[in-house]
């Protein structure tokens, strides 16, 4: 289903997201550890006329890593390569891509923690020793070749690190985690992109939408696109609270982003399973999503917003969540 909070990509996003993407650091917003570290550890390899040490970036979807990939490219003022792990199948693919690159380019991999272990073997001595061990001829004739490659930053991102396997994990000299944006800086995210869509909005209609974000500049965006369309056909285009307000009723996000599958996620937890503990795959079941989704999509942010707790016995819903939705609060345990 096309959600129109969910944090992924859809076909819509990638026409905007290009042309919203920050290019320097400085436009950036929030993110202030991550960008105190990179400022410094970019301008020592600057300085020292090195390449950047391997970065990754790991978060949940929409936070803007590949973004940050490009804007770490920008400045070290260096090529970037993208790829993606499912899309290099062989290792003569990896072999061909970092054979290409020039001293101190970025290569991108995203959902690096889906590259093949093979392809991961080849990969080591490229991030430590920059250099390629690549088998030619076959049978009797098989012989091993070592190929010195340029310098280069691997810069991987992914939204499930623990999925990374150990060895590679441990090859990154910085580990990034990119966290849910605060208000403030998605209200800046907003103001930013409605400059560039060139539309007016005041100040209270931003907040409108950046709290209705789920934390997530992508859906922030998506949000104020949506806003906007209705402004134009509505309204006379300027972006007013109210303006806000109606659009975001007519797009079935609640004020704290919440759509039709979280209330229905909730509810199952809350009537059916008495708020529980409840496990995933039950969960999963009675609402007729997949695991997976629901780990990697809907909690992450109902668990930031403390609607949701996970226990060892399984999902609980928490007394936020029960007012939220409208039931009166009672706890199992007590
Ligand atoms: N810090 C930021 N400041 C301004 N805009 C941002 C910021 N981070 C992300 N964005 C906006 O959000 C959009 C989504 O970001 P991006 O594609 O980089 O996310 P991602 O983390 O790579 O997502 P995925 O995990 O799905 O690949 C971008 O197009 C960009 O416009
Ligand atoms: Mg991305």
């Amino acid at each position: 289903m096309n959600r129109i909070v969910s944090s992924e990509a859809n076909e819509l996003d990638n026409q905007i997201e290009l042309s919203l993407r920050p290019e320097r650091l400085s436009q950036y917003i929030g993110q202030h550890q991550v960008k105190d570290n990179l400022k410094i550890f970019i301008e020592a390899a600057k300085f020292r006329q090195e390449s950047l040490d391997h970065v990754l970036l790991y978060g949940p979807p929409g936070l803007g890593k590949t973004t940050l990939a490009n804007v770490i490219a920008n400045e070290l003022d260096v090529n970037i390569r993208l790829t993606s792990g499912p899309a290099i199948e062989r290792p003569g693919d990896l072999a061909a891509i970092v054979s290409s690159l020039e001293p101190g380019d970025v290569l991108f991999i995203d959902e690096i923690h889906r590259l093949s272990r093979s392809i991961e073997e080849v990969l080591y001595p490229a991030m430590e020793d920059f250099c390629l061990d690549i088998v030619v001829g076959k049978g009797h004739d098989a012989r091993s070749i070592r190929l010195d490659l340029p310098p280069f930053t691997l810069v991987g991102a992914t939204t499930r690190v623990g999925s990374l396997s150990a060895p590679l994990r441990d090859r990154f000299g910085v580990l990034l985690r990119l966290d849910y944006y605060d208000e403030h800086s998605l209200i800046e995210i907003v103001k930013r992109s409605s400059k560039l869509f060139e539309v007016e909005i005041d100040d209270r209609a931003a907040e409108e939408i950046a709290r209705r974000s789920r934390g997530t500049p992508r859906i922030a965006n998506r949000l104020l696109k949506r806003v906007r369309d209705y402004a134009q056909v509505i309204g006379d285009g300027m972006i007013t609270l109210d303006l806000a307000k109606q659009a975001l009723e007519l797009l079935q996000v609640d004020r704290y982003g919440l759509d039709q599958i979280d209330h229905k996620l909730l509810r199952s937890m809350i009537v059916q399973f008495n708020g529980g503990p409840v496990g995933l795959d039950t969960l999963a079941a009675s609402i007729g999503e997949e695991r997976i989704t629901i780990e990697d999509v809907y909690e992450p942010y109902l668990m930031q917003i403390g609607f949701i707790q996970r226990t060892p016995r399984g999902r609980v819903a928490t007394k936020l969540a029960f007012e939220h939705l409208g039931y009166t609060y009672y706890d199992e345990t007590k």
